[in-house]
């Protein structure tokens, strides 16, 4: 999701650094964004000369100090608290103390995020949906201490690149995957149960419910560890069982069917 961030980012005007921990992983995120841009040229929404503008204002680095001097710091790491949580300490003794930080977890708690650095005034979640250069939403999320001008300045990004920002408290899931998540474990455990094969259970919410692509696909797309995670977190967070995870989800992951990512989850993916 971060090379989707950077992407309508840049496109729109921002100089970007697009930071992970491999030259490999970074230059897969660059070639992604060149890619993306490609097709905006294609589709003639952005001229040759606007993509290659837009590509001079993308530069990439394994090094964290390379993002001290920017006004404000998107993270998109892996969905687990302590990962997120040592890179957010990392940038903290090095960023500007006015830098705002914002988190693209899609169900980490806002407030315990902003608790391990000294800014939790400048913490807010700012939420993607993908694929980012499509959806229009992004969740803006107000952490206990986040201030109203942290949240507008969130919001006003998120319009500057054509989303429109919808703010939600800081409780497990936000709203999206409150909503979401359920509804995918849901469909796994119909899988599980035998009321319906995936192409059956995604049948029936594209021509039912007119839903543009089945819950399993979706699941897919969206990486079947992420979604176990964030059921974890929903879990967790409210000690009620209606969001336990279903067996055949966390089965799934353990045998590295993690969807599109790994070429295989409830469909199978030609790998790219
Ligand atoms: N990157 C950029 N553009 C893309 C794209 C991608 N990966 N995939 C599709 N598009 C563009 C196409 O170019 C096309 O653009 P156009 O209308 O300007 O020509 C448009 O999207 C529609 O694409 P297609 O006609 O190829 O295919 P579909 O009509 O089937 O749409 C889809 C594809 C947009 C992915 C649609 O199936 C969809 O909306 N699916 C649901 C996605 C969704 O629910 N996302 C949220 C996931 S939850 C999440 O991210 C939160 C996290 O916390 C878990």
């Amino acid at each position: 999701m971060g090379s989707g961030i950077a992407q309508v980012l840049v496109r729109s005007g921002y100089s970007v650094v697009l930071h992970d921990t491999t030259q490999e992983l970074v230059g897969r995120g660059a070639e992604k964004i060149s890619r993306g841009l490609e097709r905006d040229v294609e589709k003639g929404q952005l001229t040759a000369e606007e993509k290659q503008r837009a590509e001079s204002r993308l530069k990439t680095t394994t090094k964290l100090p390379d993002l001290a001097s920017f006004d404000m710091v998107i993270e998109a790491v892996t969905e687990k608290f302590e990962i997120k949580a040592e890179v957010f300490r990392s940038l903290d003794a090095l960023c500007r103390p006015e830098a705002i930080f914002a988190s693209n977890t899609s169900s980490i708690s806002i407030t315990r995020l902003a608790g391990v650095t000294r800014r939790p005034m400048r913490f807010v979640g700012l939420h993607f949906f993908n694929p980012v250069p499509v959806m229009k939403l992004v969740e803006v999320v107000r952490g206990l201490d986040t201030t109203e001008e942290t949240v507008a300045a969130a919001e006003q990004i998120a319009a500057s690149v054509g989303k429109t920002p919808i703010r939600s408290r800081d409780l497990p899931g936000f709203v999206s995957n409150r909503l979401l998540m359920p509804m995918i474990n849901e469909a796994v455990y119909a899988v599980m149960e035998g009321v319906a094969a995936p192409e059956g259970v995604d049948g029936v919410m594209k021509l039912g419910m007119n839903h543009p692509m089945g819950p399993l696909e979706l699941a897919d797309l969206i990486g079947l560890d992420v979604c176990l995670d964030i059921m974890k977190v929903l879990h967790e967070g409210f000690h009620d069982s209606k969001y336990r995870p279903c067996p055949l989800l966390e089965r799934m992951v353990e045998a590295g069917r993690l969807g599109r990512k790994s070429g295989r989850g409830f469909y199978s993916y030609a790998k790219a």
